[in-house]
């Protein structure tokens, strides 16, 4: 463990946390946390998914009070009993959730709750512009929220903590609802407001994101501080990798090219509706051959979801068709499909996936009940010996595979599901969003499954918002944006900025 120097004097820190604990039933989330952010500097908070990253901030927040510890501010100790405590003290925090009014004007937003109500709105608007200007935060106050996207969303949040006069700003994985390009002005707006004097603490579970952002870090682990004030710029990714997980490096290696076969899933000019009524997508032509994975980027809601659910059945087409190993299942039932080969790992896994209510046993047969259909009855043992099976072939920590699907965490949830879809060998594979909120491992693992899908001759879609890992997979990565393809990429060659330019194509057509 390493700390920080306890020699230098404390009030060179804008925040000095030690020794902080909060336990909740059942769960150390966090034991004995030390944490220092100098005066004016972008500090990350870096560490898994389950890490204890949160519970600290919103500790030093006020949301939770600590079991035990103790909090200074510019040297001087505090006890936050709430919230308004924490943000009169100068603490702000921006949290995953956004928590603003969607028919509310920007400004609005921004100063709810603690604007007297005797400014006319016309004198609030211009403040709140002026505010934005000096960070370089573009957004319109006079706009409604609900026509904004989620960067333009998470500015107003941005915006109300600054409003506020937060000299401490918590950002928790502020990066998670932006696009490349918008990812890059955030970077712009919190040096600017680090230049002003404040001091940032950015929360993150990647980290080729802080690299550029931020000069410190520090990293739990399991609810422990393994490093804290890191200079980032004498730390590699490797190293902070290692300190992360604690073992092992965790990038997968970029596969090698592969020479794909034939096609085994063919769309031709597919077009359906959402469930508006309105066209989610339209036009759509591509195939993916075995041997292969083919990706699709693009921002959520650009008709990726329905696009999904067509191929597998769930959704009807109102125009083209779906090619399977060379038969059209254009009217097949999703049954249909999966004896055809097809296996589908879908965005939705605790509603389409998998049954929240049934066992983990249950859960682990669903497929092949599906597949085989041999009469109504189903062995108990061997479906005890099929989910036992799976769940050492793909690595599910589990206790009791009679006990509830609901008692696994999300990475051990994911394993299953799509070790269930992966096992027995599919010849095609629609995956959404597989890696979603998993922890470092969970991804790796899941995106090794889906590299050996490859190598074993499936072909594979993938469709995901990170792009990183799309980049590092894929042979062949489309983009998705406005239910049309907006340009296919070779993943090898292609820049981020590049892509993140095609994600966007039209957006500010279509949000003004
Ligand atoms: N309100 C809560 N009640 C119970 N357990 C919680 C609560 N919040 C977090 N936890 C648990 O505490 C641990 C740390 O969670 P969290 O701080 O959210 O991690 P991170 O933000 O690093 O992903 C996890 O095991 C999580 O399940
Ligand atoms: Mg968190």
């Amino acid at each position: 463990m390493t700390h920080s120097s306890s020699v230098v004097d404390g009030n060179q820190f804008a925040v000095h946390l030690s020794d902080v604990w909060k336990m909740f039933p059942g769960v150390v989330a966090n034991a004995g946390v030390e944490l220092c952010v100098r005066r004016g500097t972008i500090h990350a908070l870096l560490g898994e998914n389950g890490a204890g990253k949160s519970t600290l901030m919103n500790v030093l927040a006020g949301v939770y009070r600590p079991d035990r510890g103790q909090l200074k501010l510019h040297g001087q100790v505090h006890s936050f009993r709430n919230p308004a405590d924490a943000l009169s003290a100068g603490v702000g925090m921006v949290h995953q959730e956004f928590r603003l009014i969607p028919s509310f004007s920007v400004a609005e937003n921004v100063v709810l709750g603690s604007a007297p109500s005797l400014i006319q709105p016309r004198q609030l608007e211009a403040e709140v512009a002026a505010m934005a200007k000096k960070f370089g935060l573009r957004v319109d106050p006079t706009q409604p929220l609900w026509q904004l996207s989620m960067g333009e969303r998470q500015k107003v949040e941005i915006l109300k903590v600054l409003w506020r006069d937060a000299s401490v700003l918590i950002l928790d994985e502020p990066t998670t609802v932006l696009t490349p390009s918008e990812v890059d002005e955030l970077a712009e707006i919190l040096r600017r407001m680090a230049q002003d004097g404040r001091s940032i603490i950015f929360i993150s579970h990647k980290l080729h994101e802080v690299s550029g952002i931020c000069s410190e870090a520090t990293v739990l682990r399991q609810g422990k501080t393994v490093a804290t004030s890191l200079d980032m710029a004498a730390t590699d990714a490797a190293e902070l990798a290692r300190l992360m997980v604690g073992s092992s490096p965790v990038a997968p290696d970029r596969p090698e090219v592969a020479t794909p076969g034939d096609p085994l899933l063919e769309l031709t000019e597919l077009r359906a509706s959402g469930d508006r009524g309105i066209d989610a997508f339209s036009n759509i032509t591509f195939q993916v051959n075995s041997g292969e994975i083919v990706g699709i980027a693009g921002v959520a809601g650009n008709g990726q979801r329905e696009l999904a659910d067509v191929i597998a059945g769930l959704r009807p087409s109102t125009q083209g068709s779906v090619t399977l190993n060379g038969a059209d299942v254009t009217a097949a039932r999703p049954q249909q499909r999966f004896r055809a080969g097809l296996a589908y790992i879908p965005e939705d896994r605790l509603g389409v996936g998998l049954a929240p209510r049934l066992s983990i046993t249950d859960n682990a047969i669903l497929r092949i009940y599906r597949q085989q259909r041999r009469g109504p009855f189903i062995v108990a043992e061997k479906a005890l010996a099929y989910c036992k099976y799976l769940i050492t072939r793909f690595g599910v920590r589990s206790g009791d595979p009679g006990g509830p699907i609901a008692a696994l965490s999300g990475g051990n949830l994911q394993r299953l599901l799509v070790g269930r879809e992966l096992d027995g060998q599919p010849s095609v594979v629609v995956a959404a969003q597989p890696t979603r909120g998993l922890d470092v491992q969970g991804v790796k693992a899941i995106q090794d499954l889906l590299l050996d899908q490859r190598k074993a001759g499936a072909a594979v879609l993938l469709i995901s918002e990170d792009l990183d890992e799309l980049l590092t997979l894929t042979d062949r990565l489309l983009v998705m944006e406005g239910g049309v393809i907006r340009g296919e990429f070779d993943p090898r060659t292609v820049s981020r900025h590049e892509v993140g330019m095609a994600m966007l194509a039209d957006t500010n057509a279509t949000t003004r």
